[in-house]
C-alpha cells in the first residue's frame, strides 16, 4: 500500500483516487504520522500531499524527518516537495507571486517518474512558495518558465519532489507519472481488487461483531444497500434491517426494497409502513424547512420504535459512512468533518438506543462502493441509483402534500425516469426527476378546456451535488417525456423544463 500524508490540499483525495485506480491500495493519514508508525505499517511508498501553508512559516505542519531514513520511496507534491527540500537541508523561498494554472514543463534528465513520456508536458501549477536550493544529493529533472526545479530527485534514496499537481486532470500525463511512481519506483503489484476488499471486510466485520447483532437503517440508497448486502454476507441472521416507508418514496420503491432485500437476499427486514403518520403530520404544511423538520423527527420516532422491538442482542449500528466523510479529520487545517466521531450518539437516536458503529465502507470512495455492490450481486438499479433526498418527494411537491398530489408526482416522475433511462448515456445525468407545481394552467383536450397542474422536469449534471448545471437533454427525449406525462398522467396538462444551474439555484426545488 501507499501512505498519503495529508497537508490539507483540497485535492489530496484525488491523489488517493488516482492511486487506487491503478489497483494499488492507499490511505490518507495524518501529516504528522511518525516514522516508527509507518515502519510498522510498512507501506511500499509515501506521498506527501500539497497544502495551503508555507513551509518556512514556523507553525506550518511538518513531517517526522526520520521518514526520509526509512528507505521507503517518497514523492512530495507541491507543499510536499517544499517540505522535502526544507527538511533535508535545501531552502524554500516564500512566494511573492502565486503561480496558478497550466504551465509547460520540459524534462531535462532521465527519471523513472517520467518513463515513457514526451520531454515537453503540460502540468498544473498552484503554488506561491518554491524550492530555492535543492538539498544535497538532489538533481533537477524538469523545469518550467517560472520554476527551475519543477521536479527534483535523489535516485540513490528514491526521493522525488514535483512542484506541480500530477493528481489533477489538467496535468494530462499525471496518471502515468503516479503509475510510474507506484509501479516503477515503489514496485507495487497492483492487486487490490474489490473481491479482496469484500473478503477482508467480511473477516473484519465478523471479528468486530462476534456473536452480537447489528441494526441497520436501510433507505434503499446506494450506501445503505451495499452495507446491508455486505453485513448480510458477513453475519447473516445477526443483521436486522429497518426500512421506514414515509409514504414519500418514488413509485413502487418500497415494494422493490422488500422484494430485493427481504425476499431475494433473505435479510431480516422490518418495514415500518408509516405513510399515514407522516402525511398526517405534514397536513397543511407547505414551508420547506418545516417539512424537513417534521419528516426528520418522525423518522427518528418510527425508526426507534421498530428498533426497540428487535433482539436485545443488538449492540451495533451499521452505517454507510464513506471515505470522503472521514478524510478531513486527518488534515492539519481541520475541516467540516473534523468533528465527526466514530461511536455513539448517532443520528439523534434516543439515549436508550446507543450503539457502537460498524462502518464497513469507511475506506471507500463512492464509485468503489458501487463496485463492491456489483461484486455482491446488487442489481444496477440499486448500485447506479441517483441521489434521492431524505425527505423524499415532499421537497418536490411544492405546497401542500396530499395523497392525490403524491400519486400525480409519482406517475410523472416514473415517466421522466423511464424516458431518460432509455438514453445509452443516462449514467452521465447526475439526477433527474419531476416536480409538482402548485399552480394550474389552461389547456385543451379534444373539445374540452382543461385547468390542471404543471409538472417541471429537472435533470442536472454534477460531480458532487455541490454545483450543478442543467442537463442538455436531447429534444426527442424532452418530447417523449412531455407527451407521456400529459397523455398518461391524469391531472397534468403542461410540462416545463428547468434550465437553471446551481448556484444560484439548487438541484431540488425546496
Ligand atoms: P440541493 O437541492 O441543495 O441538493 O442542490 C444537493 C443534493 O442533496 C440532495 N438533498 C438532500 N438530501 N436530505 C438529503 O438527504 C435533504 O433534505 C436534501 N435536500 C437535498 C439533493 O437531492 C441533491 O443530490
Amino acid at each position: 500500500w501507499i501512505a498519503i500524508l495529508d497537508y490539507g490540499s483540497q485535492v489530496t483525495q484525488l491523489i488517493a483516487r488516482r492511486i487506487r485506480e491503478q489497483k494499488v491500495y492507499c490511505e490518507i493519514i495524518r501529516f504528522d504520522t511518525s516514522a516508527e508508525e509507518l515502519k510498522k505499517r510498512a507501506p511500499k511508498g509515501i506521498i506527501l500531499s500539497g497544502g495551503p501553508c508555507s513551509v518556512p512559516d514556523e507553525d506550518s505542519p511538518k513531517c517526522d524527518p526520520a521518514l526520509f531514513d526509512l528507505g521507503i520511496p517518497i514523492l512530495g507534491i507541491c507543499y510536499g516537495m517544499q517540505l522535502t527540500a526544507h527538511t533535508l537541508g535545501g531552502s524554500v523561498k516564500p512566494g511573492l507571486k502565486r503561480e496558478y494554472g497550466k504551465a509547460m514543463m520540459t524534462i531535462t534528465k532521465d527519471s523513472p517518474l517520467f518513463k515513457g513520456l514526451a520531454p515537453d508536458l503540460q502540468v498544473w501549477m498552484s503554488h506561491g512558495d518554491k524550492v530555492e536550493t535543492m538539498p544535497e544529493g538532489f538533481e533537477a529533472v524538469a523545469e518550467s518558465d517560472n520554476c527551475p526545479y519543477a521536479t527534483m530527485q535523489n535516485l540513490d534514496r528514491n526521493i522525488f519532489g514535483v512542484q506541480f499537481h500530477p493528481e489533477v486532470v489538467h496535468t494530462p500525463q499525471g496518471k502515468e507519472m503516479l503509475w510510474n511512481f507506484a509501479f516503477k519506483v515503489c514496485k507495487c503489484s497492483g492487486d487490490w481488487e474489490m473481491s479482496k476488499f469484500v473478503e477482508d471486510t467480511i473477516r473484519q466485520i465478523r471479528k468486530q461483531v462476534g456473536e452480537n447483532h447489528v441494526l441497520l437503517g436501510l433507505s434503499g440508497g446506494v450506501d445503505s444497500s451495499v452495507v446491508a448486502a455486505l453485513l448480510h454476507k458477513a453475519i447473516g441472521t445477526q443483521l436486522h434491517c429497518v426500512y421506514v416507508d414515509n409514504g414519500l418514496m418514488r413509485y413502487r420503491e418500497t415494494e422493490e426494497i422488500e422484494d430485493l432485500f427481504g425476499r431475494a437476499f433473505g435479510i431480516d427486514l422490518h418495514v415500518a409502513h408509516a405513510g399515514d403518520l407522516f402525511l398526517g403530520k405534514l397536513k397543511g404544511v407547505s414551508d420547506p424547512e418545516q417539512k424537513r423538520k417534521i419528516i426528520g423527527s418522525t423518522f427518528i420516532d418510527v425508526f426507534a420504535e421498530k428498533a426497540r422491538g428487535l433482539s436485545d442482542k443488538v449492540k451495533f449500528l451499521g452505517q454507510g459512512t464513506l471515505y470522503p466523510d472521514v478524510i478531513e479529520s486527518v488534515s492539519p487545517i481541520g475541516g467540516p468533518s473534523a468533528t465527526i466521531k466514530s461511536h455513539h450518539n448517532v443520528g439523534g437516536l434516543p439515549d436508550d438506543l446507543q450503539f457502537d458503529l460498524v462502518e464497513p465502507l469507511r475506506e471507500l470512495f463512492k464509485d468503489e462502493v458501487r463496485e463492491v455492490g456489483r461484486e455482491l450481486g446488487l442489481p444496477s438499479y440499486v448500485v447506479d441509483r441517483q441521489p434521492f433526498p431524505g425527505p423524499g418527494l415532499a421537497v418536490r411537491i411544492i405546497g401542500d402534500i396530499t395523497p392525490e398530489r403524491i400519486e400525480v408526482l409519482q406517475q410523472a416522475d416514473l415517466r421522466v425516469r423511464e424516458e431518460i433511462m432509455k438514453m445509452t448515456n443516462h449514467l452521465d445525468v447526475w439526477q433527474y426527476f419531476a416536480v409538482l407545481l402548485p399552480i394550474q394552467t389552461v389547456g385543451v383536450m379534444g373539445d374540452d378546456r382543461t385547468y390542471e397542474s404543471v409538472v417541471a422536469v429537472r435533470a442536472v449534471e454534477s460531480r458532487d451535488g455541490m454545483t450543478a448545471d442543467w442537463y442538455k437533454l436531447p429534444y426527442e427525449v424532452m418530447d417523449s417525456i412531455s407527451n407521456r406525462i400529459i397523455n398518461e398522467v391524469p391531472g397534468v396538462n403542461r410540462v416545463c423544463y428547468d434550465i437553471s444551474s446551481k448556484p444560484p439555484s439548487t438541484i431540488e426545488w425546496e
